[in-house]
Parts: structure tokens; C-alpha cells; sequence
């Protein structure tokens, strides 16, 4: 029997970003405690990093901890911020190895100075690498961030009518990044839950029922192809609709 032959890619994402969720029903599924599915949840970000390295995907972003997320209980909260620590430890020397650069999208001050250090150490081992931008949102949310550009551009006493859109962009924690092409969230729920709200207003969006844990490089595959067959218009009109007659 023929073989099916693979569908090539054609149109790669310049930056995905990832709303990792699902770990808890993962958990839950095989009656293993919520930390094992967090735990598990490391395993796919790592896959998934090699796999936008393979696919030359230049910016991946993902949600690891939301503003909101402090509402839960205090355990699974400690828990998660040690697996924060524990995945710098582990991971960051074979990034920097890949040509990972590291970023943090959200505010410090909330975490534990030993993760704070951790993180900060990261970003400036990592600060020349050029292969792919990994931006980890952790303590992020993007109402905050948007708070917290405003009071940047208050504090510098810039005029109310020389602010624009790109004063905002420059003052949001993704400065130096470009907006997302492609938002994926796994686990089926349809929501941003705070994640890129400005940054995303023209992204292409793309829900999965997959748990994150389960989530590997063939559904990034897939994610990839579905994204190449969207037609991208900014509220204007593509280019090939752009030379049709006008009809009124
Ligand atoms: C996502 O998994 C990870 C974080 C929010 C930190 P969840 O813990 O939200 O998993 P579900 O949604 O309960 O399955
Ligand atoms: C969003 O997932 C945050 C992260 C994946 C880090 P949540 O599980 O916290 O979102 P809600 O509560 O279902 O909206
Ligand atoms: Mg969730």
C-alpha cells in the first residue's frame, strides 16, 4: 500500500505562543496528584522547544503562571514555583547550548529571590543567543502589563497627546518582540485567561481539546499546517484580493 505522503510546510509561524494548560485534567485522568501533571507538562515545553528549533520558529512565548494563578491553593502554588526552579537548574545550560535566548514577560517582584535569581541568571547567560527567542510569561497577566505601561509612561512624563499605539507596545514587558502570528491553548477551554490581550488583537488563534502534557511535536505539526491555510487581512484585504475589480 502507498504510503501517505507527508504534507510539507510551507508557511512558518515567526512567533508562537502557548497557553499550556491541561495539566491538571491530565493529572486527574490517571488519578496521579496535579504535580505529576505539571511535571509532565516540562516534558512537552521541552519537546516543544526542539521542535519550533526543527521548525525554525524564531519566537515562542508561553504561559507558565497567570496573575490569577496565585488564587490557588497554597500547595499546588509552592509546588509550581519549585518546578519553576527546578526546570531553570535543569534546563537552561542545554538552551544556552541550543542558542536559546530567555526572557520574562511579567513582574518579578511577586517570586521568591531565589527564583528571581535564577530567572535573571538565565537572561544573561542566554542574552546573545540568536536561534530562537523563548519568552517565559511567569506572574504574568495582561491587563497588569498594560497597568503597569502606563504608569511607566506617566512616570516619564511623556505628553497625552504624543501617546499612540507604539508608545504602549514600547512599554509592555514584549518591548524587544514581535506580536504573536500564532496563539495556540490547549485542553479545549476558548479564552485568552489574560494572556498577550494586546499583543494578540490580530494573532491567528487555534484551540485544541489536547491536554498540554500530551501535546508533542506532530500537534505542533499540525498546529503549523492549519496556520498556513488562514488568510491573514489586518482588517484590510489580502494581497490577491487587492488586485480583484471593485464591485461595489
Ligand atoms: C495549566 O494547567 C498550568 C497552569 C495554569 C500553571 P492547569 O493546572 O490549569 O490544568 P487544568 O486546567 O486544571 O486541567
Ligand atoms: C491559563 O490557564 C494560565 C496558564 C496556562 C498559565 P488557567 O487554567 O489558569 O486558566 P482558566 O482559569 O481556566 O481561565
Ligand atoms: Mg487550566
Amino acid at each position: 500500500m502507498l504510503k501517505k505522503k507527508k504534507q510539507e510546510i510551507t508557511v512558518v509561524p515567526n512567533h508562537i505562543a502557548i497557553i499550556m494548560d491541561g495539566n491538571g485534567r491530565w493529572a486527574k485522568a490517571r488519578f496521579l496528584p496535579r504535580m505529576a501533571g505539571h511535571r509532565a507538562g516540562t516534558e512537552s515545553l521541552r519537546k516543544i522547544i526542539r521542535a519550533c528549533i526543527d521548525f525554525e520558529v524564531r519566537y515562542l512565548t508561553i504561559y507558565a503562571f497567570s496573575t490569577e494563578n496565585w488564587k490557588r491553593p497554597h500547595d499546588e502554588v509552592e509546588g509550581l514555583m519549585n518546578i519553576f526552579g527546578e526546570y531553570l537548574d535543569k534546563e537552561v545550560p542545554e538552551l544556552n547550548e541550543q542558542g536559546v535566548q530567555i526572557h520574562h514577560l511579567g513582574s518579578k517582584q511577586e517570586l521568591s529571590p531565589a527564583l528571581q535569581n535564577k530567572m535573571q541568571n538565565a537572561i544573561d547567560l542566554t542574552k546573545d543567543n540568536n536561534k530562537l527567542t523563548f519568552s517565559i510569561a511567569l506572574n504574568y497577566g495582561g491587563q497588569d502589563e498594560i497597568v503597569h505601561a502606563i504608569r511607566e509612561i506617566v512616570k516619564e512624563g511623556i505628553p497625552a497627546d504624543e501617546i499612540n499605539k507604539e508608545t504602549i507596545k514600547q512599554h509592555l514587558y514584549t518591548s524587544t518582540i514581535p506580536d504573536p502570528d500564532l496563539v495556540i491553548r490547549t485542553s479545549g477551554e476558548m479564552r485568552t485567561s489574560n494572556f498577550l490581550i494586546w499583543q494578540s488583537a490580530y494573532s491567528e488563534w487555534l484551540f485544541t481539546k489536547t491536554l498540554w502534557p500530551d501535546f508533542n511535536k506532530k500537534a505542533l505539526r499540525e498546529a503549523i499546517l492549519e496556520y498556513g491555510t488562514r488568510s491573514r487581512r489586518f482588517g484590510g484585504r489580502t494581497e490577491d484580493e487587492q488586485k480583484e475589480p471593485y464591485h461595489g
